[in-house]
C-alpha cells in the first residue's frame, strides 16, 4: 500500500516541489497551506494533491487538521515540516512581534506538526520525520536573529527525536537548504541578493527540486540508517 506523506507549506516554494516529487515517487500526499485559498486550489487542480488549511503555529488547529488528513488518507508515515516564514530586520529594529511570529511558525510549528503524528508512527513501527531547516540556522545571517534561532532550534529537535524514535523504526533528519530560487529569496532586496549569490561557489541559486530530491531519499527505505543527520544543500556557500 502506498505510504502517506504530509508536507506543511506544501503548495508553494520548496514545499510544492517536495509534494510533487513525493507524489511522483508513489506516496499519497497531503499538503498544508496557511492562507492563500486560490493558490492552493490551483495547486490541487494542477497536481491532484489534496490541500488542507491550518496554522502550524497553533497546536489545536494542527491536531484537528492532522486528524482530518489521517481520516481521509490513513496514518501519516512521512512528515515533512517545511512551513516557514521570514520577518527580516536588523536586531536593533526587530520587534517582539517579528520575533514571536517566526518562533511560532518555524519552531513551535515543528512541534505542533510532529507531536500529533508521533504516537501513530510509534505504534506502526515506522516513520520518517524530515525538517526543512536552513543554512542560516547553521551560520547565522544579518537581519535574521529570529529566523536563524528557529532554524538552529529545528536541528536540536531532529537530533533529539532521532534518539527517541530510533528503537521504534522512526528516523528524524534535517535538510539545510542554502539560497533557493523561491518567492522567499526573491523578496530579499536585489542588491543584497546579488551579494549573497556572489558568495555561492556554485554560482547560482538552488532549485526547489534539488531539495525535494533530498527529501525523497530521506523518506525512502534506503535511508534507514541515516538518523539525526543534517544534509546541507547550499552550493558550498557554507561548509560544515
Ligand atoms: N551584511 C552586512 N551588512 C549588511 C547586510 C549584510 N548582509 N545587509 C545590510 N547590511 C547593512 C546595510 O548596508 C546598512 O549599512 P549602513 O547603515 O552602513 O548603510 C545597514 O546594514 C542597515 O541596512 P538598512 O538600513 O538597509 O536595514 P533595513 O532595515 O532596510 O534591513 C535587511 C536590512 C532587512 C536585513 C536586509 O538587508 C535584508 O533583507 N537582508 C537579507 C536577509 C536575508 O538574507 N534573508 C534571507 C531570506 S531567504 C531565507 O531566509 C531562506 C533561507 O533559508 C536561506
Amino acid at each position: 500500500m502506498a505510504r502517506t506523506a504530509l508536507v506543511t507549506g506544501g503548495s508553494r516554494g520548496i514545499g510544492a516541489a517536495i509534494s510533487k516529487t513525493l507524489k511522483a515517487e508513489g506516496y499519497t500526499v497531503a499538503a498544508t497551506y496557511a492562507g492563500n485559498d486560490e493558490a492552493a486550489a490551483a495547486f490541487t487542480e494542477e497536481t491532484g494533491i489534496k490541500t488542507y488549511k491550518w496554522n502550524v503555529g497553533d497546536y489545536e488547529d494542527s491536531k484537528a487538521g492532522i486528524a482530518k488528513v489521517e481520516a481521509d488518507l490513513g496514518g501519516i508515515d512521512v512528515v515533512v515540516a517545511n512551513a516557514g516564514i521570514t520577518r527580516d530586520a536588523p536586531f536593533h529594529k526587530m520587534t517582539p512581534e517579528q520575533w514571536q511570529q517566526v518562533i511560532d511558525t518555524n519552531l513551535t510549528g515543528v512541534f505542533n506538526t510532529v507531536h500529533p503524528i508521533w504516537p501513530g508512527m510509534r505504534e506502526r513501527g515506522f516513520g520518517r520525520v524530515i525538517v526543512i531547516s536552513s543554512i542560516n540556522g547553521q551560520k547565522g545571517q544579518f537581519g535574521q536573529v529570529n529566523y536563524a534561532a528557529t532554524k538552529a532550534g529545528d536541528l536540536g529537535i531532529v537530533k533529539s527525536l532521532a534518539l527517541e524514535g530510533a528503537a521504534k523504526g522512526i528516523t528524524a533528519n534535517a535538510i539545510c537548504p542554502g539560497y533557493i530560487a523561491t518567492e522567499m529569496v526573491m523578496a530579499v532586496p536585489e542588491k543584497v541578493r546579488d551579494m549573497i549569490i556572489g558568495q555561492i561557489p556554485t554560482g547560482r541559486l538552488g532549485e526547489p527540486e534539488e531539495i525535494a530530491r533530498c527529501v525523497a531519499f530521506l523518506a525512502s527505505d534506503d535511508s534507514a540508517f541515516i538518523n539525526g543527520s543534517t544534509i546541507s544543500a547550499n552550493g558550498a556557500q557554507f561548509v560544515v
